[in-house]
Order: structure tokens, then C-alpha cells, then sequence
């Protein structure tokens, strides 16, 4: 790997201090505090033996690293290459609930299988006598079967579990997610298969999640070698869980960028949906060669920053940046700058961590605004909204030399919008950037050389005029 990178640790994100980590497993507030967990090796920096980690936190920003909540320690979960792979958390009476997927290996073969851990404090989970609760995956031609997601509708607990008809590195094998339910969620029934992609669309569904949004549920999930690479997929659509169907109605990607996998919704001790996700990826990708240069510093893996996720006017996602009740009331002093036909301008450069909400306006003579992520080194990352072809268009041809995720086109309804409300954070190794008010999003690891970061925003046309607002740490 060529290329001088600087390794800034962010301070807004959850990274452990030292460790592999990836997917995150749960979030709730709990007797008085957050509690997330996640995927985490602990005792290096690469996938091995998967551990569910810990941490709280008051705000879901600064976080404490706890001891791990989950170590592989029974029979069916013990193996270098399997442990305790993700799933999600519930709360129910007073108890949490970790449902996870136990992953070991028997005479070759890898077995997959649905198990339960609970928790009075959130920090000792006690394994179920009953584990494994879904052994084999009942669908006859199934192969992967993983990522337990558990809710409660209809007076009874729903589980979908992510999975695919044939080996998931096969690109022929179809991603599916199952769907079971319970009663006491020990005893789990299988209902069938709730969704099977189409051709193109994964061979594999990663840690599906549900939850209802408006008169809607939402589906999401990651795909294994899904033809256009979205990282994060959704659906929405209505759900019969007594038959097992789901309607889809509309779909499309939580992130643009290279970096959004695994992404579960979880509530806010307000009671609002908010999505997080791993900012990785795995080596299958293609634009991931190495999990980056963090690894000099002990630790590969961050979480995204929280995003309060809500449904736009027809019916799609949009997410905004977590910002707690008491931090929306916070006044930030708003600039004003013109920038001319045809060109762009610097609105910022530096070092520390990053955050700057704005909106831009175009009169409908100009036809391009154009993001530019720069560093000292002039690598750089753009972000295209085109007016008159209604499409974002993503440019990491120029990107630092960890990020190899070449030039890529979205089809985005806005070619009739004269307002783009955007945000951006940067903090650390961490890019996000949100327009359109949250409903499409970018995000991506950057390591900039030099370390200072800066943004050009520019146009072709008429000239824009731009409101902005720039917070720090
Ligand atoms: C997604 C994933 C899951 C699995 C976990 C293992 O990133 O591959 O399907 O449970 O990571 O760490």
C-alpha cells in the first residue's frame, strides 16, 4: 500500500480502543443508560472469534467501553472461525434478551444455529438451557442461516433471520430472509421464506432488520455480492406475518458510500428510530483491499454516528443526524456566501472533527452542485447532484489510496428541487454527509494525508447561494 495516510481517531464514533469490530448487535436504554453491543474480537485486530462487546453511554455520542456482554465459551459457539455472530436485543420486563446466531464447526461441517442470552444489568448475560432454540434452518434447500432479529407484533414475538438458497459466495445462490415466531421465546415456529431476492439483488441477506414507519414496515438488509454493491438495502411495503407475505412497495440504499453495512434500528430513550451501522466492509468487496491503516493503531472497525431516520412524503427514508432534544435547541451562527457562475468556493479547512448544516439555493439555470472532500494531498472524493438528469453521482477515482470505490451513478428524484438542505460531519477518519434533508446519504472512511480536511462546494450555471453553519468538537 503506497501513500501517507493519517490515522485520526474519531471522537464523535464508537472504536474500540483496541480490537476487531464490526457489525452492531443491539442499542437500548436501559435502567438509566444506552447499551450498545457489537461484533469485536478483543485480542487482535482481525475477523476471529466473534465476541459480543459492550459499551454505554449517557448521549449516544461519548461512549464507555464495557467488558464483553457475549464470550464464546458453550460447544456451539466455539470455534476460531464462528463464536457469537450478530443478532439483535430485546427488553422484556425488566430483562434484556440477546438473540444471536452460534456459530462452530462438526466433522467439516459449519454449523449455524439461533441461540439466547439474558441480562438483568446489561453486563452478565446468562445462555438459555435450552440453546440452541433454532438449530438447523428448517427451509429444506437453505444454506447460510443468521443475524436474528427479534420484535413483538400481533401478541407474539417475530424473529427474521437473514439467509440464502445456495452458498453465499456463490453469485448464483439467492439472498432470503426467513420469518418465525413465538410465543415465549424459547419455542420458535417456522412461518417460511418472507423474502427471496431477485437475480442480482444478493446471494446472501445479511442482518435483515423490521420495523414499522407511517402505515409501512421497513425491511433492511445487507447483500452479498448484490450486482450495483449498495451496501444497505430497504424495502417498504406491508407485512402479513400470519401468511408470511411481504408486499413490497418501494426500495432503495440507506448510503450511497462504501461504508454503511449491517445497519439496525434501534429507539432512543425519546422513543425515536434511529439507525446505526458498521463503517467497513468485507474483503469480497471489491473496494476493500485491507480494513485501512487504523490497524497501526491497534483497532480496525467505527460505527456509524446515530441517525434519526423518518419517511419522507413518498413514503421513502430519510435520515438525519442524531442530535438529542436539548442539542436541536442549540442556536449555531448561520454565513451567507454567494459563489459566482461556473465556479466553486472553500467553505472550510482543518483538523478537528467537523460538523456543518447549511442549505443551498439554485436558481433552475444551474443544472450541477458538486461536493468536493479534499485533503492536502489533493485526493479527493465528489459528490454530483445533477438537476437535469435527476441523479447523485459518486467520484472516489481520486480518493486516498484506502478507498478504492471508482466512479458510481444514482438515479435521485431531484430535478425539481431549488432548496438542498445538506449536512456533513467529519470527524476523525469518518465521513458522513446527508442531503436532500437526510434522504440520500454518503459515507465513507477517509484517511487524509496531511490530516487537515477541506470543503469546496461549487456549481455549473447560474451561481448558487449558500446558509451555513459550522459547529466543532
Ligand atoms: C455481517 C456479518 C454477519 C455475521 C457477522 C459475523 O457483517 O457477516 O452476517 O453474523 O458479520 O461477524
Amino acid at each position: 500500500m503506497t501513500g501517507k495516510a493519517d490515522i485520526i481517531r474519531p471522537k464523535w464514533h464508537f472504536a474500540l480502543k483496541k480490537g476487531w469490530l464490526n457489525d452492531p448487535n443491539g442499542l437500548v436504554w436501559f435502567k438509566g443508560e444506552y447499551h450498545l453491543y457489537f461484533q469485536c474480537n478483543p485480542y487482535g485486530n482481525e475477523w476471529a472469534m466473534m465476541h459480543w462487546g459492550h459499551a454505554r453511554s449517557k448521549d449516544l455520542i461519548h461512549w464507555e467501553e464495557c467488558g464483553a456482554a457475549l464470550l464464546p465459551e458453550k460447544e456451539y459457539e466455539l470455534w476460531q472461525r464462528g463464536g457469537c455472530f450478530s443478532g439483535s436485543l430485546i427488553v422484556y420486563k425488566e430483562r434484556l434478551y440477546a438473540f444471536y446466531t452460534a456459530v462452530s464447526s462438526k466433522d467439516g461441517e459449519i454449523l449455524q444455529t439461533q441461540c439466547m442470552a439474558y441480562s438483568d444489568d446489561g453486563c452478565h448475560f446468562e445462555r438459555a438451557a435450552e440453546n440452541p432454540l433454532i438449530g438447523r434452518c428448517p427451509c429444506p434447500d437453505s444454506h447460510d442461516f443468521r443475524d436474528p432479529k427479534v420484535i413483538y407484533h400481533n401478541g407474539r414475538w417475530q424473529m427474521l433471520c437473514g439467509g440464502s438458497s445456495g452458498d453465499a459466495e456463490d453469485r448464483r445462490s439467492h439472498g432470503r430472509i426467513y420469518l418465525f415466531h413465538s410465543e415465549d421465546l424459547l419455542h420458535w415456529d417456522y412461518d417460511g421464506i418472507l423474502y427471496e431476492a431477485k437475480d442480482g439483488e444478493g446471494s446472501m441477506f445479511e442482518c435483515p432488520d423490521i420495523f414499522p414507519l407511517g402505515d409501512h414496515w421497513v425491511i433492511t438488509a445487507s447483500p452479498m455480492n448484490r450486482t450495483d454493491f449498495q451496501g444497505t438495502i430497504y424495502m417498504t411495503g406491508l407485512v402479513n406475518f400470519k401468511n408470511c407475505i411481504f408486499y413490497v412497495e418501494s426500495s432503495g440504499t440507506l448510503d450511497f458510500g462504501p461504508h454503511y453495512y449491517a445497519s439496525q434500528a434501534y429507539r432512543d430513550r425519546y422513543g425515536r428510530l434511529i439507525s446505526m451501522a458498521w463503517l467497513g466492509g468485507w474483503e469480497w468487496m471489491p473496494w476493500i483491499r485491507d480494513h485501512g491503516p487504523s490497524e497501526e493503531d491497534g483497532y480496525r472497525g467505527v460505527l456509524s454516528y446515530p441517525r434519526l431516520l423518518s419517511e419522507a412524503r413518498d413514503g421513502a427514508l430519510k435520515m438525519r443526524s442524531y442530535s438529542s432534544v436539548d442539542d436541536a435547541a442549540r442556536e449555531e451562527g448561520e454565513l451567507i456566501r454567494k459563489i459566482a457562475r461556473g465556479t466553486s468556493a472553500e467553505l472550510f479547512r482543518g483538523e478537528e472533527p467537523v460538523r456543518i448544516r447549511g442549505s443551498i439555493e439554485r436558481s433552475m439555470g444551474t443544472n450541477l452542485i458538486q461536493f468536493r472532500f479534499m485533503d492536502e494531498d489533493s485526493h479527493c472524493i465528489r459528490v454530483c447532484l445533477d438537476f437535469l438528469f435527476g441523479s447523485i453521482s459518486t467520484d472516489f477515482t481520486e480518493a486516498d489510496p484506502w478507498i478504492k470505490n471508482g466512479r458510481k451513478l444514482y438515479k435521485a428524484e431531484i430535478g425539481g428541487e431549488d432548496e438542498i438542505p445538506f449536512e456533513l460531519i467529519r470527524d476523525g477518519n469518518v465521513l458522513e454527509l446527508f442531503l436532500f434533508d437526510g434522504r440520500y446519504a454518503v459515507s465513507s472512511m477517509i484517511y487524509p494525508s496531511g490530516g487537515k480536511f477541506r470543503l469546496l462546494i461549487g456549481n455549473k450555471g447560474a451561481g448558487i447561494k449558500l446558509r451555513y453553519s459550522v459547529s466543532g468538537s
